[in-house]
């Protein structure tokens, strides 16, 4: 059915101003325990050491960028030894990051659950600052860094604790699901939390008439025309996804009528209408390995198809795609300074760290 009612930041006069929850921080300073920087050139040991990882990006880097590329991967995976440290990196990270420094790779359940196993004391996060707070939060002992804290995303920045409080005080009873793009501080005021891979399933576990699903508008839209519990979403969107147009859908079909398109479910529900399936990042994935289509339209974030193609080179992508620019604040040289420097660290308070906690726990530990 479709979404029952939308409420936004303009809905609440009494909306306290000034605050967003996911705004950029300065960088700390620079710690005791920093390393001394390695050399970065290009040597023939180099090459040699860093050629299993080039078969894996050959043919979706070329060849004269490996040499700027290489030293300083050899140096990232020589440090994270040195630290005990394991990288954690998300589906729309560079192919030079998720194929070749990343210990772990996934869509943000994977990641969350894959942080709940992490061994390691030092993760460094390739991703927004909602991973790397979802990492904290799981791992509220061990150092947590991301290579650059102003990795935001347009979902966390919509909504604040605040808002939270105050679409509680209008439905009374009704409960909360976020997404897991929200700040720790939105988690810490919601009942659980979920992801694009098990949103509906999230949803329905909570056997309530309505649910408050927020804050992407897209992702509320895409639930409630699977479930019939009704929906109370926020005016949130995903500024990468929301740009998708059906009509240039439509145009890749008329040209080439056996063309397959796959699309997030952060888009607009007139792009989803056109897709042949719809999913998160990795069921996406999943979707293209298994069905090996031979052209094909993924309606998401660039690197995913560079990182799809890196894996399947047989099947072609034809664009668009939109670039994350806050996934792409993240890159070889600052992973490596992170490293370096133990910089920059993810803190959250315990006392609100423990409340967000909950909501992330309880969608981990739902019953597939
Ligand atoms: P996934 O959980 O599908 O990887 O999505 C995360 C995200 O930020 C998509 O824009
Ligand atoms: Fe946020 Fe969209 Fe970027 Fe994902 S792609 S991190 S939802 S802004």
């Amino acid at each position: 059915m479709p979404i029952t009612e939308i409420y936004g930041p303009d809905d609440f006069a009494n909306r306290p101003q000034g605050h967003l929850a996911s705004s950029p921080r300065p960088a700390p300073a620079p710690t005791a325990r920093a390393l001394p920087t390695p050399s970065l050139g290009w040597t023939a040991e180099i090459e040699r050491a860093t050629a299993p990882l080039y078969e894996r990006v050959k043919h979706v880097i070329p060849p004269i960028e490996w040499p700027l590329m290489a030293p300083t991967i050899k140096a990232i995976n020589d440090l994270k030894k040195a630290r005990g440290a394991v990288i954690l990196a998300h589906n729309y990270q560079a192919p030079e990051i998720f194929h070749c420094v990343a210990d772990i790779g996934g869509d943000s359940l994977q990641l969350a659950v894959e942080a709940t196993k992490v061994e390691a004391n030092v993760i460094v996060q390739c991703g927004v600052h909602f991973m790397a707070e979802t990492s904290k939060l799981l791992n509220p002992d061990k150092t947590v860094l991301i290579p650059d804290s102003r990795a935001g995303c347009s979902l966390a920045a919509s909504i604040t604790g605040a808002d939270v409080r105050l679409l509680r005080e209008k439905f009374p009873g009704v409960p909360v699901v976020a997404y897991i793009n929200t700040s720790a501080e939105v988690k810490a005021e919601v009942d659980i939390c979920c992801t694009s891979s098990n949103a509906v399933q999230v949803v329905e576990s909570l056997n309530a008439p309505s649910v408050i699903f927020l804050p992407d508008r897209y992702l509320a839209t895409y639930v409630a025309s699977k479930t019939d519990v009704k929906i109370i979403a926020w005016k949130g969107a995903c500024e990468v996804h929301e740009r998708f147009k059906g009509e240039e859908l439509r145009a890749f079909r008329e040209a080439d009528p056996s063309v397959q398109i796959i699309a997030h479910p952060e888009c607009p529900p007139d792009v989803l209408a056109e897709a042949d399936f719809t999913g998160s990042t990795a069921h996406m994935i999943n979707w293209v390995r298994e069905k090996r289509p031979r052209r094909l339209v993924m309606i998401t974030e660039c690197s995913m198809a560079d990182n799809v193609r890196a894996e399947l080179p047989d099947v072609e992508m034809l664009r668009p795609c939109n670039l994350c620019p806050h996934m792409k604040r993240i890159t070889l040289a600052n992973i490596l300074d992170s490293l370096l420097t133990l910089r920059e660290e993810v803190t959250i308070d315990p006392a609100l760290a423990d409340r967000a906690r909950r909501s992330v726990e309880r969608m981990i530990n739902l019953k597939n």
